[in-house]
């Protein structure tokens, strides 16, 4: 589909833009909520800041609240069987629940999405104690996944109601920042559908759009919009699989999650040399960049203030743009299924998601559909 047939397709009214200060956190579902949170303490650096389970009073599920500077991560298991968890673990695996978005005001906003025709996930709900006021609410969007509204600013206590403090940090930080995107995989003909939902309901706008030519190799293809609010506070790329030779990566993402849903999460970094570096330290493991991508690497992207080779033994990938350029790696994926991965990134002047690194990336990407017996 070109550009602007995809820009165009049912184009609504200009909707007024939902106010949306930011991410406020991400939570994944997994099966063993004890050990995830271990690895994403002791790989990634984050901080344990809050907990909920049986030593809370909670008798169906165990949360661990991650924390390392803007970006916290919520990791969820269950105590019992048949519920909406032990289920979406079974079906997806390890994998993101919720994109939590901060709001000034939950109300309003729930109430404008619900009007706009957005599906009630977790009713709306206000919580009064000791701490203050927390409000919040849910709606779906692709696959098994929701949207959390939540209004914490006149809230004190740890994360939300029902959490206890509990802090243990093994102090040392990587580095990790804010969460820069969040990208979701949708099947095939469905992006014109979710461009309209995140148009319609939120009053989000196109910020790029990448066509088939854009993101294609010799055998597997994709295009992708990237959704976005006034301010890019918000940015939320989403793909879906196109032709291609042999089987695109966004449909294993698919096969093996059985739903569109979360591929994978970016976080940015000031110093993403030190921070990769203190990550494959930690044993994080990432897609590995052939050598002939840094022997083109000068001429495609002019100076740059990093060592080539420094970047070239990390495997850390380079775009440049009209603004810039940016830095960023991919890891491979964090849980069995190959579903959803993390990206570090780091923006020098440029604003876009290295587009000039998708063929190189997608190769890599390859290989390890290959070595899955996927491709
Ligand atoms: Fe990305």
């Amino acid at each position: 589909m070109a550009q602007s047939e995809l820009a165009d397709k049912g184009r609504p009214e200009k909707v007024t833009e939902l106010p949306v200060k930011g991410f406020d956190h991400v939570e994944l579902y997994v099966g063993n909520a004890l050990q995830a949170a271990y690895y994403y303490q002791h790989g990634f650096g984050f901080d344990l800041v809050a907990f909920r389970g049986l030593e809370t009073g909670e008798r169906d599920k165990v949360s661990y609240v991650l924390k390392q500077q803007n970006v916290t991560l919520v990791i969820t298991g269950s105590l019992k069987p048949d519920t909406e968890i032990t289920e979406h673990i079974s079906l997806h695996g390890d994998g993101v629940k919720t994109i939590a978005l901060q709001v000034q005001d939950a109300s309003a906003a729930f109430s404008t999405v619900i009007g706009r025709g957005a599906k009630i996930a977790i009713p709306y709900g206000e919580h009064t104690d000791e701490n203050g006021l927390f409000r919040q609410g849910s709606i779906h969007t692709y696959g098994s996944t929701i949207h959390t509204f939540v209004e914490r600013h006149a809230y004190k206590g740890a994360f939300a109601p029902t959490f206890k403090t509990r802090k243990k940090s093994l102090g040392k930080p990587i580095g990790l920042l804010a969460i820069d995107h969040i990208v979701g995989n949708v099947e095939v003909g469905k992006l014109p559908d979710w461009i309209d939902f995140y148009r319609r309901v939120f009053g989000f706008r196109i910020y790029q759009e990448f066509d088939a030519k854009d993101i294609s190799t010799q055998y597997s293809a994709l295009i992708s919009a990237v959704m976005t609010n006034e301010n890019t506070s918000i940015k939320l790329p989403i793909n879906e699989p196109a032709e291609g030779l042999r089987k695109s990566q966004i449909q294993e993402y698919l096969d093996y999650y059985q739903e569109p849903g979360v591929q994978h999460i970016a976080i940015s970094t000031a110093n993403i040399i030190d921070t990769v570096k203190e990550l494959r330290n930690r044993g994080i493991k990432f897609l590995t960049v052939p050598k002939s991508y840094y022997e083109a690497l000068p001429e495609r992207v002019g100076k740059i203030d990093e060592n080539i080779d420094d970047l070239a033994v990390l495997g850390i990938l380079v775009d440049r743009e009209a603004g810039g350029y940016l830095l960023q790696i991919f890891t491979k994926p964090v849980q069995d299924r190959p579903t959803l991965f993390f990206e570090i990134i780091q923006r020098k002047g440029a604003t876009g998601f290295g587009k000039g690194n998708f063929k190189a990336l997608f190769e890599a990407i390859e290989n390890e559909q290959a070595h899955r017996g996927n491709l």
